[in-house]
């Protein structure tokens, strides 16, 4: 399976701290947002991985990131010209997709929960079709929101309703088989001028192929695209780095635990760190230390 990180976006929502920056480079707490998606696919065992941006940003994000190589990944880069909605993605990436199955994360997205890689490694296994993650969230209108029958399977989706049918919000974590691409290209744009994401998961519900995985509530999903989120999911990350002693969407960390890399190769990434907390971590993990 591939991946596919939406990177883009004008980050309005922001202002004006991504007037130079982009929004998913901005920190959360101890790294830049962008690790935390990227970490996301990576725990789910996916090595070849597009990230996708504004032609303003993409070269930093390719200056951070480079090739990969180093963390046992295979990265490319691809430019969206305009935001001209999530599910451009595939159209942006069909090359990079080549026909095969494809997960989605978008940048501004958090995720965690001691099973998570289980769940997603799951999910691609039996993959076919389409699988969303949804999450119970106080205010679902702000969302795509799933509707479930008396059975719990669902039966629609719809963007961001005035009246939500339930709380079930849709996560920007999406796995789909080939056909995506052939229904992102059958889209119309929706009133604010995107292509939508909930019409793909549409489709796929029109079809009987799409799945909705429920993450309980012992997972967390976060979003970093306002201010106030940003923050918490700053102080998320801090609160549980700092009683465990363990970092959480640290890269290096879990190419090693993936065996994508060597201890011998992480010892020779920890210096461009220099004196940082993240250096200082690499350095104790090249060393065997930190969490067995
Ligand atoms: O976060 C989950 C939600 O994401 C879903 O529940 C919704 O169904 C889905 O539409 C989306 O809603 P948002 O309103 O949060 O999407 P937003 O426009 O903020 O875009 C999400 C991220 O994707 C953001 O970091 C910017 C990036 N993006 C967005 C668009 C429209 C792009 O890179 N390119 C784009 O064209």
């Amino acid at each position: 399976m591939k991946g596919i990180v939406l990177a883009g976006g004008s980050g309005t929502r922001l202002l004006p701290l991504t007037r130079t920056v982009s929004k998913q480079l901005l920190p959360v707490y101890d790294k830049p947002a962008l690790y935390y998606p990227l970490s996301t696919l990576m725990l789910a065992g996916i090595q070849d991985i597009l990230i996708i941006s504004t032609p303003r940003d993409l070269p930093r994000i390719a200056e951070l990131l480079g090739d990969g190589e180093y963390l046992g990944l295979r990265l490319e880069y691809a430019e969206q010209a305009r935001p001209r909605g999530i599910a451009d993605a595939f159209l942006v990436g069909s090359e990079f997709i080549a026909g095969e199955p494809v997960c989605l994360i978008l940048g501004d997205n958090l995720f965690y929960g001691h099973d998570l890689p289980h769940l997603l490694r799951r999910a691609i296994a039996a993959h076919a079709g389409a699988t969303v993650f949804a999450y119970s969230v106080r205010k679902p209108e702000h969302y795509g929101v799933v509707e479930f029958d008396q059975g719990g399977h669902p039966i629609d989706i719809v963007e961001k309703p005035h009246q939500p049918r339930s709380r079930w919000a849709v996560t920007g974590l999406y796995l789909y088989d080939q056909q995506v691409v052939d229904i992102a290209r059958s889209l119309r744009p929706s009133v604010r001028g995107e292509l939508e994401i909930t019409d793909v998961n549409r489709a796929y519900l029109q079809r009987g192929e799409l799945a909705v995985v429920r993450l309980g509530r012992g997972h967390a999903w976060l979003d970093t695209g306002t201010p106030a989120t940003l923050l918490q999911a700053s102080q998320f990350v801090q609160t549980l780095e700092e009683r465990q002693g363990v970092k959480i969407a640290c890269l290096e960390e879990i190419a090693l635990r993936q065996g994508w890399i060597s201890r011998d190769r992480l010892r020779g990434l920890t210096d461009q760190y220099a004196s940082s907390d993240y250096g200082l971590y690499l350095q104790q993990l090249s060393e065997a230390s930190v969490g067995g």
